[in-house]
Order: C-alpha cells, then sequence, then structure tokens
C-alpha cells in the first residue's frame, strides 16, 4: 500500500438499531430517518455490490425512453440521489440533492428495511430491491472494499469471510438485509429483483421494471436499453463507471467499479472448504426464508 493510501481516513463502523453504518452516514441518520418522499418518488434498495448502478440506470432510460442524450445530463449519483451518503468530492449529500429537485425522484438506498424512512411506506411509494446471491455478493463487495477508500480496510481474504458472516461490513449484514426485504415483499409496493435474473435475460427483467413502472415503450426502445445497460457498455460509459468519483475516495487502480458483472465468480475466490463452511452457516441464518436464491446460472 502506498504512504497516499495512509492519509485518507477509513470510516469507522457505528451501529445504528443494530446495523452497522460508517460513521458520517450514522451521525446523520436522525435527519435521513425524518425524510419524507412525495407519492410519486421511486426508491431503489439493494445490499451493496448487488446491481444498484445497474437498476438506477435501466430505471433512469426507462423513465426517458431510452433517450440516451438525457440520461448522460449527469453522473448518476446526481441524477440518482443516494438517500443516506454525505457530500463526497463535487457530488452534495443525498438530502441536500433531494431538496434540490422536484418529485418524482429516483433515489437509491443500501439502508437495511426496518431502516428505511417511515415515509416511504405511507405514502406508499415504490420500491424496487435487487438481491444477489451471497457468495458472489461478498466476492464483489470484497473487491469494492478495497477501491473505496472510505469503507474500512477489507483485510485479507479469509477474515473477510468471517467479517462479511457476522455482519461486520458498512450497511451490516447482508442476511438480515435480504431477509427483511423479502419478508414485506408482499406487504408492501415492493417488486423484488435477483441479479441473477437480471444476467440471464436482460431484457426480460428490463420488461418486467417496465411493467412495475406503469410504462409501456416500444420494442426498438426496450432493445436500444438493453444494448447500452449491457456490462460492455456500462463499463465505458463515465456518467456511470464512477471514474467521476477520483482518488481520494475511490482507487481505480486497485479495482474498478465495474468490474465483471458475472454469476459464479465467488468460484474464483473461495476454497471448496471456505465454499462449505459458508454454505453451513447460510443455511442456518436463512433457514426461516426459502429465497430461491442462484449462485450459477
Ligand atoms: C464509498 O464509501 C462511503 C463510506 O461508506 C460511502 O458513503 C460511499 O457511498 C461509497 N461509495 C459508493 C459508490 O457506494
Ligand atoms: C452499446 O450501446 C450502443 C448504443 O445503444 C450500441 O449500438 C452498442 O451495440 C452497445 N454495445 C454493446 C457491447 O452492447
Ligand atoms: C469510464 O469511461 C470512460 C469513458 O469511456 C473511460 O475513459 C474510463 O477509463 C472509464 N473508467 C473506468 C474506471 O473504467
Amino acid at each position: 500500500m502506498s504512504e497516499n493510501h495512509e492519509l485518507i481516513p477509513r470510516s469507522v463502523l457505528i451501529p445504528i438499531e443494530g446495523v452497522l453504518l460508517a460513521d458520517h452516514i450514522a451521525k446523520n441518520y436522525d435527519a435521513v430517518s425524518a425524510f419524507c418522499p412525495d407519492p410519486s418518488d421511486l426508491l431503489i434498495a439493494t445490499y451493496p455490490k448487488a446491481g444498484t448502478t445497474w437498476t438506477l440506470e435501466i430505471v433512469d432510460l426507462l423513465l426517458h425512453n431510452g433517450d440516451l442524450e438525457i440520461c448522460r445530463r449527469a453522473p448518476i449519483p446526481v441524477r440518482t440521489p443516494f438517500l443516506e451518503n454525505f457530500a463526497r468530492v463535487g457530488i452534495p449529500s443525498g438530502l441536500d440533492l433531494l431538496a434540490t429537485m422536484d418529485p418524482p425522484r429516483v433515489i437509491k438506498t443500501h439502508l437495511q428495511f426496518h431502516l428505511i424512512p417511515k415515509g416511504f411506506w405511507e405514502n406508499k411509494c415504490k420500491v424496487i430491491y435487487v438481491a444477489r446471491n451471497a457468495k458472489d455478493n461478498l466476492v464483489s463487495y470484497f473487491h469494492f472494499n478495497h477501491m473505496n477508500l472510505t469503507h474500512p480496510e477489507p483485510g485479507p481474504w479469509e477474515g473477510y469471510i468471517q467479517k462479511f458472516m457476522r455482519g461486520q461490513v458498512p450497511w451490516g449484514s447482508w442476511y438480515e438485509h435480504v431477509k427483511g426485504y423479502w419478508k414485506e415483499r408482499e406487504n408492501k409496493n415492493l417488486l423484488f429483483l435477483f441479479y441473477e435474473d437480471m444476467n440471464e435475460n436482460p431484457r426480460r427483467e428490463i420488461e418486467r421494471i417496465m411493467r412495475y413502472l406503469d410504462l409501456s415503450l416500444s420494442d426498438d426502445v426496450i432493445s436500444r436499453i438493453v444494448e447500452q445497460t449491457s456490462f460492455k457498455n456500462m463499463t465505458t460509459n463515465p456518467t456511470v463507471n464512477y471514474s467521476f468519483i477520483p482518488e481520494p475516495v475511490f482507487d481505480h487502480s486497485r479495482s474498478t467499479f465495474m468490474r465483471k458483472g458475472i454469476v459464479g465468480d465467488w468460484k474464483n475466490h473461495f476454497t471448496p472448504e471456505q465454499a462449505g463452511a459458508f454454505d453451513e452457516d447460510y443455511e442456518k441464518k436463512m433457514k426461516e426464508v426459502n429465497i430461491p436464491f442462484r449462485t450459477q446460472l
């Protein structure tokens, strides 16, 4: 690690209602919790690295009839404010940004279900949740925690698996996150999507989102959105590939924001022993629900 990296304050994690959050997010949580959305606002919730930016870009394109120019009007965190986030290089905090925008807005969050501001449920806002299988999500988060220099240092791989299993990572336990939204999916106005389904058949999932948003776009427009949100196009789109967040926040030399975008990369990281131990623990934590995750296609 270069000297340079030691100067960057990696955040400390603080529990809020049982969920570890980066200190600057935790100390601002009361204001976030009090945020009152408009009924027309749309919330996109995910555990970090589960297809968030991908879904945000798809939704922005759907809402603008696939217009590429409009959807390049600003970097994705400016188009779609990150609810609980603090200000970063040139991008205001989520709440400050929301205060400048008129509804309907597309809002991103990584908060667990019970931490979502109550106003979203009271106003019956539409909510899209995207879930990614635990092992691939862990691998992606491991790499991301290396490149997002404001996150606590992930440490070595083996220890990181333990931290992830214990929920000792920013935004807390993957297991509680996914279960929280899954259990409420029928009680709320919530579309529950799987990253693996989006990978397998993007068009089908994009059309599913379109219907949820009560939109009806032509086949041509849908085809364009499918192409435009392919992994390859996303990595070279400067408004979504996060090259606009430079050091000292993101170190793109350690890992790129869009790394592989595939299903099953966990096999290149977990040893058979690690996978076995992980799966055993997973069964215990997830036994009360039966969420049809796929770890390969
Ligand atoms: C990088 O980490 C900080 C601190 O947790 C977080 O607020 C920020 O949103 C992260 N960046 C992204 C793109 O998630
Ligand atoms: C990227 O998007 C453009 C414009 O929609 C399209 O022509 C091109 O085929 C896409 N590339 C890939 C690799 O999907
Ligand atoms: C993001 O896209 C721009 C424009 O295509 C490209 O120059 C840059 O290298 C990309 N950044 C990353 C980190 O992939």
